[in-house]
C-alpha cells in the first residue's frame, strides 16, 4: 500500500482517502454526541487523574525525538497532544477518529493550547479497522479508550501491527476488565452511583450506561496479551493501574 496522504477537509482536519469511513454508525453517534462535554466530564470523573494515566501510556511506547507516532481513536487529542511534545516539532503525529465532532474539538484545542510542536500534529477522519497508512509506518502508536469500543478487535490489532515498525510498541490505555470481582464490582457502583448521574446532568446518561456493558464485553488483561500475540506481536504485557481500574497494554512488533 502507498504512504498516505489524504486530502483535506478542513486547515488542519484531513478525511481517510477510502471514501465514507465504514462504521458503525451507532458508536460514530455516541462519541460525536458526547464530544462536546467529553473533556469536562473526563476531568471531573476522574479528579483529574486520567492525564497521569495518559503520560504512563505515552511513556511505555518509548516514543522520541523526531519519531513518526500515532495516536488511534484520538478523540479531542490528549494523547496526541503528549505525544506531539514528546516527537518534538521534527516529529510527526498523526491522530486518527471516526467522530469528526471529536475532531473538531481536537483542532480547536490544538488553536487554544497553541505549542510550537502541535502544529506536528495531522487529525484524520478514519477507521481503526482501515487505516490510511502504509506497512511499517510508525515508530510508536497510542490507543485510549478505544479498541473497547472497536467492534472488530482483532482486525484494529491487525491493523495496528501491519503499520507499525518492527521493534516498535503500542500502548494501549483503557478500563481494565478485572478478573477481581471487588474491583469488577467497584467500578460498576461508580459507573451506576457516580459516572451516569454526574453524566445525565449534560442529558448524557444512555450514553455514559453504555459505558458499564462495554467493559463487560471487553478484554481481560490476559485475553489482551493473548489477541496480541495471536496477530503477531513478539511481547505483549498487560499493566494494572489506577488500583485495578484502569489497565495499559504495551505490545511489541
Ligand atoms: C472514549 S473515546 C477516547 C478518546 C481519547 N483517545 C481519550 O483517551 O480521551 C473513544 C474514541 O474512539 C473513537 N472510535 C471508536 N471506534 C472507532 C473506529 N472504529 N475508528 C476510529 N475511531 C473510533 C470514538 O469516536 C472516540 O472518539
Amino acid at each position: 500500500m502507498a504512504s498516505a496522504a489524504p486530502p483535506p477537509i478542513s486547515s488542519s482536519l484531513w478525511r481517510c482517502p477510502r471514501g465514507r469511513v465504514r462504521c458503525s454508525a451507532e458508536h460514530q453517534g455516541l462519541f460525536s454526541r458526547i464530544a462536546p462535554v467529553y473533556d469536562k466530564l473526563n476531568d471531573v470523573l476522574s479528579l483529574g487523574q486520567h492525564l497521569i494515566w495518559k503520560r504512563m501510556s505515552v511513556s511505555w511506547t518509548g516514543a522520541k525525538r523526531r519519531d513518526r507516532v500515532l495516536d488511534l481513536c484520538c478523540g479531542s487529542g490528549d494523547l496526541a497532544f503528549l505525544l506531539s511534545q514528546k516527537v518534538g516539532p521534527d516529529g510527526e503525529v498523526s491522530a486518527v477518529d471516526f467522530s469528526k465532532d471529536q475532531l473538531l474539538i481536537a483542532t480547536a484545542r490544538q488553536d487554544l493550547y497553541w505549542k510550537a510542536c502541535y502544529k506536528n500534529i495531522k487529525w484524520i477522519e478514519g477507521d481503526a479497522l482501515d487505516l490510511p497508512f502504509a506497512d511499517s509506518y510508525f515508530d510508536a502508536i497510542t490507543v485510549g479508550y478505544g479498541l473497547r469500543n472497536v467492534l472488530d478487535k482483532q482486525k484494529a490489532m491487525k491493523e495496528i501491527f501491519r503499520i507499525l515498525k518492527p521493534g516498535s510498541r503500542v500502548s494501549m490505555l483503557d478500563f481494565n476488565k478485572s478478573s477481581s470481582s471487588l474491583i469488577t464490582q467497584s467500578q460498576e457502583w461508580m459507573i451506576d452511583n457516580v459516572v451516569v448521574p454526574i453524566a445525565s446532568n449534560y442529558g448524557l446518561s444512555k450514553e455514559y450506561r453504555y459505558l458499564k456493558a462495554s467493559i463487560a464485553e471487553y478484554l481481560t488483561g490476559k485475553e489482551l496479551e493473548k489477541l496480541a500475540k495471536e496477530v503477531g506481536f513478539s511481547e505483549a504485557k498487560h499493566y494494572e493501574i489506577a488500583g485495578g481500574l484502569m489497565g495499559n497494554l504495551v505490545a511489541s512488533r
